[in-house]
């Protein structure tokens, strides 16, 4: 097979890592109970693996934005499609998120969430892709630095496909494989490792 993609971060990596936040928020939130906000969909699977090596009280809570046109032009405004059920005030909330990228996106939500009262916000993301950055952003909890490659997999997405990859992959042709998505099926089979 050709290498359109290869093997980035492995699932056992991912679970490993996954725990290791899970340790340091249970400890740093010892005798709270957080609030964690998923944004739909691509923070939803990091988020169910996240919340069961958090040995505290919390709750979940979901919201569905779409942003206006590029995010460069939109410069991170996003219209709230669906918001989220509970009330965050005086909550001590961590934004879930699959990926931050130009950070543009997290921090518009950021201002949005902060707007509400909560006692704190922090934001917890799986990869952090800092060499695109160009909103500044704390990112408190951060899974893995992410090389500037498009990724997919573990609920990240190519054209609303793949987020149910074991691993997660680096997609070397993007316009291949989203023409083409059935390149990556490989990826699905048995290991996930093609
Ligand atoms: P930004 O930080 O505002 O640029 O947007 C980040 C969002 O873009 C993430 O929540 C993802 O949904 C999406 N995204 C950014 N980079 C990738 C990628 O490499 N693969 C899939 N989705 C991505
Ligand atoms: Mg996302």
């Amino acid at each position: 097979m050709t290498e359109v993609a290869r093997v980035l971060f492995r699932r056992e990596d991912i679970r490993r890592r996954t725990r290791e936040l899970g340790r340091t928020i249970t400890g740093d939130y010892e005798g709270r109970e957080p609030v964690l906000i998923s944004v739909l969909k691509g923070g939803t699977v990091f988020l169910a693996d996240l919340i069961r090596e958090i040995r505290l009280p919390l709750r979940v809570d979901f919201m569905s934005i779409s942003s206006y046109g590029g995010a460069a032009e939109s410069m991170g405004r996003v219209r709230i499609l669906k918001d989220l059920d509970e009330d965050i005030s005086d909550s001590h909330v961590i934004v879930v998120e699959d990926i931050v990228d130009t950070g543009l996106t997290l921090s518009y939500l950021r201002s949005v969430l902060a707007s509400r009262g909560p006692a704190s916000i922090e934001i917890c993301a799986l990869l952090d892709r800092t060499v695109r950055r160009i909103a500044p952003l704390e990112v408190r909890y951060v899974g893995f630095e992410c090389p500037d490659v498009f990724v997919v997999g573990y609920g990240l997405d190519v054209a609303g496909r793949f987020r149910n990859l074991p691993h997660i992959l680096a997609v070397e042709d993007v316009q291949a494989v989203t023409e083409r998505p059935e390149l990556l099926l490989p990826y699905l089979a048995a290991d996930g490792q093609a």
